[in-house]
């Protein structure tokens, strides 16, 4: 599948916008991987998220960097995983983490995936974002070659859609 590019403006909440998009469109089972610099804007797309799977309590989302992973429950749950500290989130994957991550109940979202880029399934969304000259941001969206996340086709309409609206 051919990745999809779009320019945020320098605004935090096109960010939670796009990622409210996003969790309008993903489901149970669903994989997001977010990869970007620090300050990047990964936690506040995951923010976003929350609101667009109408999350029990959205405002609970925070950064898991040291907690591994973070549970939110909802209509369609949510599973926030952090690899900033690689090591801690690779040794939980390979102790039987992985399975209770990809068990197919939740959408999952990993902060820093990159970090644990194998592990990840192949039918992951890999989402990178970084932050553009004029301060706003660069994100990419990538569905996988196996197919899937048939809503990441058209960027300028996906554009539209988060900030058209009021
Ligand atoms: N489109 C945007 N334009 C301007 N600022 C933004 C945009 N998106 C996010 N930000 C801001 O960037 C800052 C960092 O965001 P955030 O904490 O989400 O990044 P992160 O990638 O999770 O960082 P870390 O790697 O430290 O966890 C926040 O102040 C946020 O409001
Ligand atoms: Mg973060």
């Amino acid at each position: 599948m051919t990745p999809v590019t779009l320019e945020l403006p320098d605004d935090p909440e096109a960010t939670e916008r796009l990622g409210e998009w996003l969790g309008r469109h993903l489901q149970p089972g669903d994989t997001l991987a977010l990869v970007g610099d620090l300050g990047a804007g990964k936690t506040t797309l995951v923010r976003g998220l929350a609101f667009g799977l109408e999350l029990d309590d959205p405002e609970a989302v925070s950064s898991p960097t040291y907690l591994l992973v973070l549970e939110h429950p909802g209509p369609k749950p949510l599973l926030h995983a952090d690899a900033y500290l690689p090591a801690k989130l690779q040794g939980f994957l390979e102790d039987g983490g992985l399975e209770y991550l990809l068990g197919g109940t939740a959408v999952v979202a990993v902060e820093w995936a990159d970090q644990v880029r194998d592990l990840l399934p192949d039918n992951t969304l890999w989402l990178t974002v970084e932050i553009t000259e004029d301060r706003g941001r660069r994100v990419e969206l990538r569905p996988p070659a196996t197919g899937g996340y048939a809503f990441v086709s058209d960027g300028p309409k996906i554009l539209a859609e988060i900030l058209d609206r009021d």
